[in-house]
C-alpha cells in the first residue's frame, strides 16, 4: 500500500489503525481500545492498557535473543572516546540504577529531573526512571541555573541526576555548580542527587544530599519493570512558550511507545539492528524521541554523539561517524548542515570517508532552506527529507514516509501529513482556507497517540494555548499553507517563539529578563534572520530617563544578564538602545515590522501605527549594528 492508501485507511478507521500499530508493543495488559474520548476535548489513548516503557526499549530485545546487539554507541570527539553498550549490558545498567533509586524511595509517579551532558549515562538515567514507572524531566545543559530552578519548582522532583560537567569545544560547562545554584534558588528541594562524575571535572559532593553515581549503585538490587497505565506520563519536557514560564509538555506512556515504534519503519525506513543517528541533544524532544526512545523501542542501535558538526575536530566529523558506525539514517537540524557548508562549501571532507551506508538524511527543528537541502542532496547523494514536528507532538506531523513510499520531494515543504494528522489551514475565524492561501496551521482533534494530552499541572494553560482559539482543533503555533497536492509549507510562528540553531526560545522570556535590568524602562526582543542559526534574538532597550550609564555598558550588562538567567543557548548577543518602540495606537509593540526592517525586507507601514517616524529611528539604530540593509 502506498501513502495515500495508508492515510485513507487511517482516516476511515483510526481505531483499527492504531490498534494495529499497537501490536508492535509488548503489553502487560493489552488495550481493549485505542482512543478514550470520555473527557473530550482532552483525549487519551490506550488508557486501559498496562505497559512499561523500559521493558519495550530494553528488556524485550534481550528476551528475544538480541541481547548481544549494540544498543548504544557513544562517540565523543570532545573527549576522544568511543564505546559500545549491548542490550544485555544496558539492561544490567538500567536495572541497577533503577534498583538504587527505588531503594532511596523513588516510586511510580515520582518525578526525577535529569541534567546531563551527552553521555550514555543520560539514557541509562532516563530508562531507569521509566523502569520504575516514575516520570523524568530532562533539562538541557545549555540552560542557566535559573531556568533549571523554574523547572525544579514546577516538576517537584524527588531526585535529580546530573553530570559533574559538560564539555563544549574550548570550555567546560560547570553543571554541578549550576545545579547547586538552581537547588538553592528553587523553593522545592529534591530529597537527593546522584552525580555522574566526569573525569574532565569531578565535582564536590554535598554530604547527605549528593551521591556519587557509582557508589550510589554499589550492591543495589536489580529492579524489575513496574507496570503503569497507558495514559500515565512517561516524561515531562519543558519547552518555550510566550512567557518566561516554560510549558511542561506531558508525554503519555502507551501512545509514545506505539507512535514512536510506528515511525521507525514507516517514516525513517529502518529495521531492527540498523544504526540510527539523531545528532541532537537529550535535552530536546529530538533527543528524547530519536536518540533515546524510538531507536531502542524498535531494536536499533542509537548513537550518543558528544560533539559539534564543525570544530570537533573538523567539518568531516559527521562523515567520519557515518563511516565508522555504518549509519543508515542521520537526523539533525538544518543549522548543522549550514555550519558544515560554511566551513567546507565544496564538501571536500566527504571524499575522505565511505558514507555508502547512509540511506537518508532527515531534517527538522526549524525551516530547512532550499540552498541547504540542495547542497546536502548533491553532497550525500541520498534523499534529504525535511519533516515538521514540535515538542508537543513528539513525532512528525508532516513528513515524507520513506518506509511506506518515497513521495516526490518538493523543496521548501516537509511534505504531507502523517496518518493520525488531519491538518487544516485556518483563517482567523477558524474557517479552512483554499489551497495555496496562508493561514494558521491546525490539526483536527483528537491528536494521534504520543502527543501531549495536557501540560503538567496546567490544564487551563493547555486549553488556552492550544485548544481555545480554534474549537475542535489543536493550534500548532505555526503559520503556512498547503498546496493543491496536499504538501505543507511552514512559514513562520504565530507567537513569540523563535528558533535559534534549531533551539526553540521565547522572546517573551528574554524580554522579562531584560526588563529586570534597573536601567531598562521598556524593551522588545525580535528574531532576526541569521545565515547560520536561522534566527538570532535582537533586543531593543529603552532606558530610564536620566540614566547616566553609557548605552554600550547597558547593552553589555543586558547580554550578560540573559546569559546568566536563561543560558548560553539563548545566543543573545545583539541589542541596541532606542528612544522609543514602534507601537499601535492601542499600545501593541510592532515586532513583526521591526523584524522586516532588520532583515531589509519590504513591508507596509501598519495602518494602526501610532507614530510612523519611530520606524526611521529603529532603522537607524539597526544600521548602527550592521542590520537593516536597504530593501
Ligand atoms: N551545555 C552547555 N552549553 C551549551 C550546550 C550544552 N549542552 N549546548 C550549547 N551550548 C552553548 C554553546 O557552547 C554556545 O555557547 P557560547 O555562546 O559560549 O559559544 C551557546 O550555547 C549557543 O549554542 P549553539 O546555538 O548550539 O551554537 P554553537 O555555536 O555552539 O553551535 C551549531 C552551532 C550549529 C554547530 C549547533 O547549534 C548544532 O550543531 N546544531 C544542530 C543540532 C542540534 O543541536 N539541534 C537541536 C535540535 S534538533
Ligand atoms: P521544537 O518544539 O523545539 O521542536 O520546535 C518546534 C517548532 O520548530 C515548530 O513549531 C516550528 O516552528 C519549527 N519547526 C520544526 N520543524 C520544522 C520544519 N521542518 N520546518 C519549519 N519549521 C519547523
Amino acid at each position: 500500500m502506498g501513502y495515500s492508501d495508508i492515510y485513507a485507511a487511517w482516516k476511515a478507521d483510526p481505531e483499527v489503525f492504531w490498534m494495529d500499530a499497537a501490536k508492535g508493543i509488548d503489553w502487560i495488559t493489552p488495550p481493549s481500545r485505542a482512543l478514550d474520548d470520555s473527557n473530550a476535548p482532552l483525549y487519551e489513548w490506550f488508557t486501559d492498557a498496562e505497559v512499561n516503557t523500559c521493558w519495550n526499549a530494553v528488556d524485550r530485545h534481550v528476551e528475544a535473543g538480541n541481547g548481544g546487539r549494540t544498543a548504544i554507541i557513544y562517540d565523543s570527539p570532545v573527549t576522544d572516546t568511543i564505546s559500545y553498550i549491548t542490550y544485555d549490558e544496558l539492561r544490567m545498567r538500567v536495572a541497577r540504577l533503577a534498583g538504587a533509586l527505588a531503594a532511596k524511595g523513588v516510586t511510580k509517579g515520582d518525578r526525577v529531573v535529569i541534567y546531563m551532558s551527552m553521555v550514555p549515562e543520560a539514557l541509562v538515567a532516563m530508562l531507569a526512571v521509566s523502569r520504575l514507572g516514575a516520570i523524568h524531566s530532562v533539562v538541557f545543559g545549555g540552560f542557566a541555573a535559573n531556568e533549571l530552578a523554574v523547572r525544579i519548582d514546577d516538576a517537584r522532583p524527588k531526585a535529580i541526576i546530573a553530570t559533574s560537567c559538560g564539555i563544549e569545544p574550548g570550555r567546560t560547562v560547570h553543571y554541578k555548580p549550576l545545579l547547586d545554584a538552581a537547588i538553592e534558588e528553587a523553593t522545592h528541594k529534591p530529597d537527593f542527587c546522584v552525580i555522574f562524575q566526569r573525569e574532565q571535572e569531578p565535582a564536590e559532593l554535598i554530604p547527605g544530599r549528593d551521591h556519587d553515581w557509582h557508589v550510589f549503585q554499589d550492591g543495589a538490587e536489580l529492579a524489575d519493570c513496574v507496570p503503569v497505565k497507558g495514559s500515565d506520563p512517561a516524561y515531562i519536557l519543558y519547552t518555550s512558550g510566550t512567557t518566561g514560564q516554560p510549558k511542561g509538555v506531558v508525554r503519555p506512556t502507551a501512545g509514545h511507545l506505539v507512535a514512536l515504534n510506528w515511525t521507525m519503519k514507516n517514516i525513517y525506513n529502518v529495521d531492527p539492528g540498523d544504526v540510527y543517528w539523531a545528532a541532537s541533544d537529550v535535552g530536546w524532544v529530538v533527543g528524547h524521541s530519536y536518540i533515546c526512545y524510538a531507536p531502542l523501542i524498535h531494536g536499533n542501535t542509537t548513537i550518543v554523539f558528544e560533539g559539534k558538526p564543525v570544530g570537533t575536530p573538523d567539518a568531516g566529523t559527521f562523515w567520519r561517524v557515518i563511516d565508522q558506525h555504518k549509519v543508515k539514517v542521520l537526523f539533525t537540524a538544518p543549522t548543522a548542515f549550514r555550519a558544515i557548508k560554511r566551513q567546507d562549501s565544496k564538501g571536500e571532507f566527504v571524499g575522505k570517508y565511505d558514507i555508502s551506508s547512509l540511506q537518508a538524511l532527515f531534517l527538522a527543528g526549524e525551516r530547512a532552506d532550499p540552498d541547504t537541502i540542495e547542497w546536502a542532496e548533491k553532497l550525500l547523494g541520498v534523499p534529504v527529507i525535511d519533516h515538521w514536528w514540535q515538542t508537543e507532538t513528539g513525532w512528525a506531523i508532516a513528513a515524507n514516509p520513506l518506509g511506506i513510499e518515497k513521495l516526490p520531494v518538493k523543496i521548501g515543504s516537509p511534505s504531507v501529513p502523517m496518518p493520525g494528522w488531519d491538518v487544516q489551514i485556518l483563517d482567523e475565524a477558524g474557517h479552512p482556507v483554499a489551497a495555496g492561501e496562508l493561514g494558521a496551521i491546525a490539526a483536527k482533534l483528537p491528536l494521534p497517540p504520543g502527543t501531549l494530552p495536557t501540560l503538567w499541572h496546567a490544564e487551563e494553560r493547555f486549553r488556552k494555548s492550544y485548544l481555545d482559539h480554534f474549537p475542535g482543533y489543536y493550534e500548532t503555533g505555526d503559520a503556512g499553507y498547503m498546496d493543491e497536492d496536499g504538501y505543507l509549507y511552514i512559514m513562520a510562528r504565530t507567537d513569540d517563539v523563535i528558533n535559534v540553531a534549531g533551539h526553540r526560545l521565547s522572546t517573551g522570556g528574554m524580554e522579562e529578563v531584560l526588563a529586570s535590568h534597573p536601567d531598562v524602562a521598556e524593551c522588545a526582543v525580535i528574531g532576526v534572520t541569521d545565515e547560520l542559526k536561522g534566527q538570532l534574538p535582537l533586543g531593543f532597550l529603552c532606558t530610564n530617563a536620566g540614566t547616566e550609564k553609557p548605552d554600550a555598558e547597558i547593552v553589555a550588562e543586558c547580554v550578560k544578564l540573559v546569559r546568566d538567567k536563561i543560558g548560553p543557548v539563548a545566543a543573545f548577543k545583539l541589542a541596541v538602545v532606542v528612544d522609543r518602540l514602534p507601537k499601535t495606537r492601542s499600545g501593541k509593540i510592532l515586532r513583526a515590522t521591526m523584524v522586516k526592517i532588520a532583515d531589509g525586507a519590504e513591508f507596509k507601514t501598519p495602518a494602526t501605527i501610532d507614530d510612523p517616524a519611530i520606524l526611521d529611528e529603529i532603522r537607524v539604530a539597526l544600521k548602527g549594528i550592521g542590520y537593516a540593509p536597504d530593501a
